[in-house]
């Protein structure tokens, strides 16, 4: 496995920077040019294509039939993807056979680095009930565009490059219809109510 840092302080501002622009973009998104917010679907999520950690095929339709949280990164992400992953395998752990009422998903946005092996061993350090979903540079700009995941390789020294990506977990009801988000650095009782109510349906 390899190494990763969990430090909260120089990337946490950054972090908390990405997550306030991901959620802005999202809000807005959702906004009509006079401000109102658009009543009825919003147009998160739809169709996509990518390979589960097992090889296998996955589409939006696969996650259908139960509400699922669902979240963007890659396995090199020094902070804002294990913090994440850290705290959903801690929610998952509370809510206890509620947890197997969802569906719970880690989207590489990192196609060139970030295929169903790597995934595999990744999300299993976590915990083995979040499918890690890898796919090919077109596919991972299909579902980052229906879901409106921003994300942006920057280069860092050596010829590296590391990844800057929105940081809040989407939560979708069981039609696959957008129901709102878990914000990064939320407190962890308000996001361990917002997945009993997905599990609710409420
Ligand atoms: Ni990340």
């Amino acid at each position: 496995m390899r190494p990763r840092h969990i430090g909260l302080l120089a990337g946490g501002a950054l972090a908390v920077v990405l997550a306030l622009v991901g959620f802005a973009a999202l809000v807005s998104s959702r906004q009509s040019p006079t401000g109102t917010i658009v009543t009825g679907a919003a147009s998160i999520g739809g169709p996509f294509a990518l390979t589960r950690s097992d090889g296998r095929a996955v589409s939006e339709r696969d996650f259908l039939g139960k509400p699922t949280a669902i979240f963007f990164g890659f396995t090199f992400c020094p902070e804002v993807c294990p913090t994440t992953l850290y705290e959903l395998s801690g929610l998952i752990k509370e809510l206890g056979p509620e947890a197997d009422k969802l569906n719970f998903a880690f989207v590489s946005v990192d196609w060139g680095r970030d295929g169903p092996e790597e995934l595999a061993s990744y999300t299993s350090a976590f915990d083995s009930r979040i499918q890690g979903l890898s796919g090919t540079e077109a596919e991972i700009e299909t579902v980052t565009r229906a879901y409106r995941v921003y994300y942006k390789r920057v280069p860092i020294e050596g010829g590296d490059y590391t990844i800057d990506h929105t940081a809040s977990v989407y939560l979708m009801d069981q039609d696959g219809q957008f129901v709102g988000t878990l914000a990064y650095g939320e407190a962890r009782d308000t996001m361990l109510e917002k997945l009993r109510r997905l599990v609710a349906g409420a």
